[in-house]
């Protein structure tokens, strides 16, 4: 299909996704579109559902029924290897292999046997704000410089949709909010798609342009920012 700019391009569809487990619905029937750029934020309360359902979407858990498209492909048909470089998780405590800053990095593409030139490193540590961190030890990080080294080696798999569980919410004020900074950039010049669950309204209000509301597993409401904030302050 030719895509023209009038035309907006929907790089994630979730069709009718559900989880049960032991009977309990975890998702719902979730039925969303996601466009090109799109940077949605999923807020709920805890227990909503709301991990559950951002790990139906690289598959990490396999849904009971439904499925997710991307680009109209239906995730099924794509490695799923394939599909985690696509569709990349970063979440909420960091998990490092042991070794270096750039073992770290090195791991996903080493996978598809290809390898990233220090200079690749060096500039994923810049875009992250790590310069000079390849050769660190990863046992020696700072919690957000060890999310940023998260971050990092996630686009170091040339991610398109980046799928984010509460990223900063294990950190302190100041590395929460230069880990947001980052992510905006990021987002913003490499054109990513991206979803962020997050239980900070404002943070969802800073980073997104579209919110979706989960309870019990089930869609309460998507849609602007803005839509969604000012219903939410009538109800
Ligand atoms: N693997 C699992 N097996 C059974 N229940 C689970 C599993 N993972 C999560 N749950 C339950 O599903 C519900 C939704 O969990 P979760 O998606 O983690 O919510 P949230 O991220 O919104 O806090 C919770 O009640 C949780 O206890
Ligand atoms: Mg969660």
């Amino acid at each position: 299909m030719i895509n023209t700019d009038d035309q907006p391009q929907i790089v994630l569809r979730t069709h009718n996704l559900s989880r049960m487990v032991n009977g309990r619905s975890l998702v719902n029937n979730i039925s969303i579109q996601v466009q090109k750029g799109d940077v949605l934020a999923i807020v709920g309360p805890s227990g909503a559902g709301k991990s559950s359902f951002l790990r139906l979407i690289n598959r990490l858990d396999e849904p009971t029924s439904g499925t997710v498209f991307v680009h109209d492909q239906d995730y099924r048909d794509i490695p799923p290897r394939e599909l985690r470089r696509r569709v990349g998780m970063v979440m909420q405590a960091p998990y490092l292999f042991p070794g270096t800053v750039a073992d770290n990095l090195q791991f996903g593409p080493a996978q598809r046997a290809e390898q990233l030139s220090d200079d690749n490193i060096s500039a994923l540590l810049d875009q992250v704000g790590l310069s000079g961190f390849a050769n660190r030890d990863i046992s020696h990080l700072s919690g957000g410089e060890a999310q940023r080294v998260s971050l990092a080696r996630t686009l170091a798999n040339g991610t398109e949709i980046l799928l984010l569980d509460e990223p900063t919410s294990a950190l302190d004020d100041a590395a929460q909010q230069n880990i947001e900074v980052l992510l905006k950039r990021i987002i913003a010049q490499q054109n990513l798609t991206c979803l962020i669950i997050t239980h900070d309204m404002d943070q969802a209000a800073r980073l997104a342009n579209r919110v979706l509301i989960l309870k019990d597993g089930c869609l309460v409401q998507i849609g602007s920012i803005t839509e969604v904030f000012n219903a939410k302050s009538i109800l």
